[in-house]
């Protein structure tokens, strides 16, 4: 394999050029080998290092907040209300993402206070506007979205609301788009991986790389790691939210059943898993990348199990997502 593929972004292909986009990603991103890993595990992986794209400590959810700003001030709105859990590197970039566009941002987390560090530690330097739901399950989040909208336009604002995770379709352009730069990186090195891996949570990233998949012709299929919902209901999302970022991006490619592994959320979503912080430690010792313990490292804990099993054939790319901040807080973060 040659090193690393960086040359300039491709152009977007067909109606994804004529979706409006914020500029918040330093693309294309690298897609680099990873030797050590690859002689490890058996079979050559490609890491493609999502949690560079730029802004903050980076991370996947830049890439559909381009649109989703983009989409925001083509309303004339002034804020922005979004929200998730107190760790959340979601509501993170949102904020960041806001301010670099002269928008608020206003914040929702489930349960109670949390302790200031990782995402909250840096929210709380930013100032961002961040209320607690006081109720430990994830959905109160939606009911206090709700109330500060409400909140908002009575104060005469413009407020845009943006679901859990920016799990839409228009949030989903931003992995369709990155399929293409993706496409492009894959040709120069000369790569037909069989499969591109990834963390899936709200289901937003994978959805986008489905329908950039179909968009491209792309050769490998996408395998996303359950994290935090049940897996079928991950195969529903993806695979509605896949259709509806495919029409966006002005696709007519048929979106099959989604690939969502099951079994490794581990003790829960936000919990490291044993096998994750050991994935986690393998790819930091052989390749100096961190993984988070949410996201990444439960989603290479099942490539290496897959690798070891002698299932997995050919190349394999592995999204880095990002999740840099949590490294940095309690039991939902960093490495024990
Ligand atoms: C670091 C990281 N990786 C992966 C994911 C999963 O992405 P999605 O929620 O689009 O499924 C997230 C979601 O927050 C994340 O923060």
């Amino acid at each position: 394999m040659n090193a690393a593929v960086n040359a300039a972004a491709p152009p977007d292909p067909g109606s994804l050029a004529s979706h409006p986009r914020a500029s918040l990603v330093l693309a294309p991103t690298p897609l680099h080998p990873a030797p050590r890993l690859s002689r490890e595990l058996g079979v050559p992986i490609l890491l493609k290092r999502d949690d560079l794209t730029g802004l903050g400590l980076g991370g996947n959810k830049l890439r559909g907040l381009e649109y989703i700003i983009a989409d925001l001030r083509r309303n004339g709105c002034d804020c922005l209300v979004t929200g998730a859990g107190p760790q959340s590197n979601w509501t993170m970039l949102t904020a960041l993402a806001c301010l670099r566009y002269q928008v608020e941002p206003h914040v929702v987390c489930y349960g109670e206070g949390a302790a200031s560090e990782g995402n909250m530690r840096l929210h709380r330097w930013l100032g961002t506007d961040v209320r607690f739901t006081g109720d430990p399950d994830r959905s109160s989040v939606d009911v206090g979205m709700a109330a500060v909208m409400a909140e908002l336009r009575a104060q005469g604002k413009r407020p845009y609301l943006v679901p859990r995770g920016g799990a839409t379709p228009l949030g989903a352009l931003g992995y369709v788009r990155a399929s293409v730069e993706l496409a492009a990186q894959l040709t120069a090195l000369g790569e037909r991986p069989s499969a591109l891996w990834l963390a899936t949570g709200s289901c937003g990233t994978q959805s986008g790389l489905v329908a950039g998949a179909a968009l491209t012709d792309a050769p490998y299929r996408v395998v996303g790691v359950a994290v935090s919902r049940p897996v079928a209901q991950c195969r529903e999302r993806v695979r509605s939210l896949a259709a509806a970022a495919a029409a966006l991006a002005g696709t007519a490619a048929a979106i099959g059943q989604p690939e969502v592994l099951d079994g490794w959320i581990g003790p829960g979503y936000g919990v490291p898993s044993p096998e994750g912080q050991q994935a986690a430690r393998l790819v930091a010792a052989t390749e100096g990348v961190f993984l988070d313990a949410t996201f990444g490292a439960k989603a290479m804990a099942a490539l290496v199990a897959e690798c070891r099993a002698g299932r997995v054939r050919g190349t394999q790319v592995f999204l880095v997502g990002g999740g840099a901040p949590t490294l940095f807080a309690g039991s939902g973060g960093g490495p024990p």
